[in-house]
């Protein structure tokens, strides 16, 4: 495209507010946006970058119920350690907002009322799973069931995660809530649907003839979506977790999670800018980028451009320069299985090297294809290159400086031709870098700007100054001189990449403004100026430190291992007697306390029925005392009675214990005579 625009939003996808982020979104979405706006903020250019967290969708519903708290709890508690791991990493949002907060409720709930009123919907009405007894509709994450292709019995009524076949509810054999355990019903719901079939003319002549320089990942996956032909979409859901459907008649019935979302990037420009955030939005001048994952590139191309088009005032995105998958160690990275690296967990393992981390997921960004993380390449990558060339450029060069000039810029003499020769291949590198940086090929736009510490590591190595010190002080001056110069150029260059590790150098060197345009230039430090005292950019990451992460990745796969095959085999068989010995009752608690100083123990008093006594059971980490007081519980009556701290426990609390260490009590399903014998 060679339409000049005037200014440029960049959007970067918001992320579930349901656990933390980690490497796979930062290398997918967060750095490469972020470089792309360091980028054009340092190029003066008028840009804003938008963020926030995704909050609403019924995944946050489900860990919420499952947590036994609100789903308003479960997204507070995440926005909060979302945003502080985007600081941490210099993500340098302009605005990290939320789609909880009023102004987003407001600007999608007149987003789908003005649509509603232009007559942009249809309204359907279907059949869809509903539950009698908790008197709510199913979202499809909510009914299990068995797998119609591999008869896995816990298959969701959207995926068997089994086989990986993706379903429909009506597949399921079998199917049942999980909210109450009974059958759901057939029963009619209407809903608004966005006709994308409508649009679909328009979608590909904008897409498939008018971007053909959208990245071909993105293309291709547009142009097979467009091929297999679109359909009206459902925008809203009956959920109790949401933006209300303002609409009379639609209580019960929320915004879909991708239809709000996506408004989420306008809402919280409106909470930045409440009098000027149209021109970020709806100026012909302006250039809409949106940085993504792969599996948003839908919504981001057809449904969201749709949806702005139907409401007629928004321009659309200028590209969408969606990345692949990262993986981890040659899986899939993976929040249930804890497959993955938390940016909260990296910075406490490695403080202080958030820019290691940048820099090792752009040199292995999966810009075309599924790329992956391993911890050989990131200490390699550490220490061969952040170590081996450009730290140790910059301290060679500063060191010589204090040992010679005590830390002053030498003046510059008579330039030699391989002086020259050196010049000018680095003089390159910024047309070299922009050309990438303009085009999202980040890679190599960050190999590039590293040829800058290359090439002063080779022009050091040749000139050799601590051989020249010995007769010609005035030539070690030049070299030196040329050597900051190419230290202050990289300080410029490296700035979108590695923000913390470039502002040390500025510091290092004492530079204060600086300007993107003058990279290239080998007058950026004046003769005299004082530099500081030289410290390590960077620090080689030992062996022990890389294998302590691969253990701890191995541990969590094998625990993985053992929770899937956790059903403890049979033990051995017992005999009819044996078995008739235990003698087990039912029982009620009357009080309950936590034991002090210990975490697992709570000491109950229990009736028995025959008598009133205590018993020490080590619950208190799944259960408080309010929550056990009152219950029917079976107790083992005839155990031998032993100590535990101190207090004698005469008999046990039969408990259910699941894979993951999870208690819950066995109880009579009526009440019954405290006493009872269970046989
Ligand atoms: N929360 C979505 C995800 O993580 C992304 C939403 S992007 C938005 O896949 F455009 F909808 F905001
Ligand atoms: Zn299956």
């Amino acid at each position: 495209m060679t339409k000049k625009f005037k200014r440029t939003t960049v959007t970067a996808a918001l992320p579930y507010a349901n656990g933390p982020v980690h490497i796979g979104h930062l290398a997918g979405v967060y750095v490469p946006a972020d470089i792309y706006v360091r980028y054009l903020r340092l190029k003066n250019e008028e840009v804003l970058f938008i963020g926030g967290s995704d909050e609403h969708g019924v995944p946050i519903t489900i860990r919420a119920k499952k947590e036994g708290v609100k789903p308003q709890d479960i997204v507070d508690k995440y926005h909060h350690i979302i945003k502080k791991s985007f600081e941490d990493f210099g993500i340098s949002f302009d605005i990290y907002s939320r789609t909880t907060s009023k102004t987003h409720h407001k600007v999608a709930s007149d987003f789908f009322k003005k649509l509603y009123d232009q007559g942009e919907f249809i309204e359907k009405t279907s059949e869809q799973y509903y539950d009698e007894e908790a008197k709510q509709f199913l979202a499809d994450r909510y009914i299990v069931g068995t797998c119609p292709h591999c008869k896995s019995e816990n298959a969701y009524g959207d995926q068997c995660e089994a086989c990986g076949t993706s379903l429909s509810p009506t597949d399921l054999i079998n199917p049942h809530s999980t909210i109450s355990g009974s059958k759901p019903v057939m029963r009619e719901t209407k809903h608004w649907y966005l006709p994308l079939d409508k649009h679909e003319a328009g979608l590909r002549k904008w897409i498939l003839e008018d971007h053909k320089e959208w990245k071909a990942n993105v293309y291709g996956q547009c142009k097979s979506w467009l091929d297999m032909g679109l359909q009206p979409r459902a925008v809203s859901r009956d959920l109790d977790w949401g933006i209300p459907v303002p609409l009379k008649g639609a209580e019960g019935k929320v915004l879909y999670v991708w239809f709000d979302a996506p408004i989420g990037y306008i809402s919280n420009t409106v909470e930045l800018l409440p009098d000027s955030w149209e021109k970020w939005w709806k100026d012909k001048d302006t250039r809409l980028i949106h940085f993504i994952g792969k599996d948003n590139i839908v919504f981001h191309c057809i449904v969201f451009p749709s949806m702005l088009k139907a409401e007629g005032s928004y321009i659309l995105p200028d590209n969408v320069p969606a990345n692949e998958f990262l993986n981890l160690e040659g899986d899939k990275i993976s929040t249930s299985r804890n497959w993955a690296v938390w940016l909260n967990e990296y910075l406490e393992d490695f403080p202080g090297k958030q820019d290691v981390l940048r820099y090792v997921l752009t040199a292995n960004a999966p810009e075309t294809k599924d790329n992956d993380f391993t911890w050989k390449d990131f200490q390699a990558r550490n220490n061969n290159e952040l170590v081996a060339i450009f730290g140790n450029f910059i301290n060679r060069a500063m060191v010589l400086t204090h040992k010679y000039f005590e830390g002053k810029i030498p003046a510059r003499d008579v330039l030699t031709d391989y002086d020259q020769e050196t010049i000018a291949e680095f003089v390159s590198v910024k047309k070299n870098v922009e050309s990438y940086l303009d085009v999202f090929r980040f890679r190599d736009a960050q190999k590039e700007a590293m040829t800058l510490a290359r090439i002063g590591n080779k022009y050091l190595a040749d000139t050799e100054p601590w051989k020249v010190a010995k007769t010609d002080m005035k030539r070690v001056g030049t070299i030196l001189n040329l050597s900051l110069q190419i230290a202050a150029n990289l300080s410029i260059a490296f700035e979108p990449f590695l923000p913390f590790s470039s502002k040390k150098l500025r510091d290092m060197l004492g530079m204060e403004a600086f300007k993107w345009n003058s990279l290239g230039s080998i007058d950026l430090l004046p003769e005299g100026h004082q530099t500081a005292k030289p410290e390590l950019l960077f620090e080689k990451i030992e062996d022990d430190v890389v294998e302590a992460q691969i253990k701890k990745l191995q541990d969590t796969k094998k625990a993985n291992e053992t929770a899937e095959h956790k059903v403890e085999p049979a033990k051995a068989d017992i005999d009819f007697e044996q078995f008739t010995k235990m003698d087990i009752r039912i029982g009620k608690v009357l009080e309950a306390e936590l034991v002090p100083k210990t975490s697992k123990l709570m000491k109950l008093k229990v009736d028995t029925g025959m008598d009133q006594r205590t018993i020490v059971s080590g619950i208190a980490e799944h259960f408080k005392p309010e929550e056990v007081i009152g219950k029917q519980v079976c107790v083992l009556v005839n155990l031998e009675a032993r100590k535990l701290r101190g207090i004698e426990s005469q008999g046990m609390i039969l408990m259910a214990e699941d894979a993951d260490g999870k208690l819950v009590f066995i109880q009579p399903s009526e009440i019954v005579t405290n006493g009872s014998q269970v046989k």
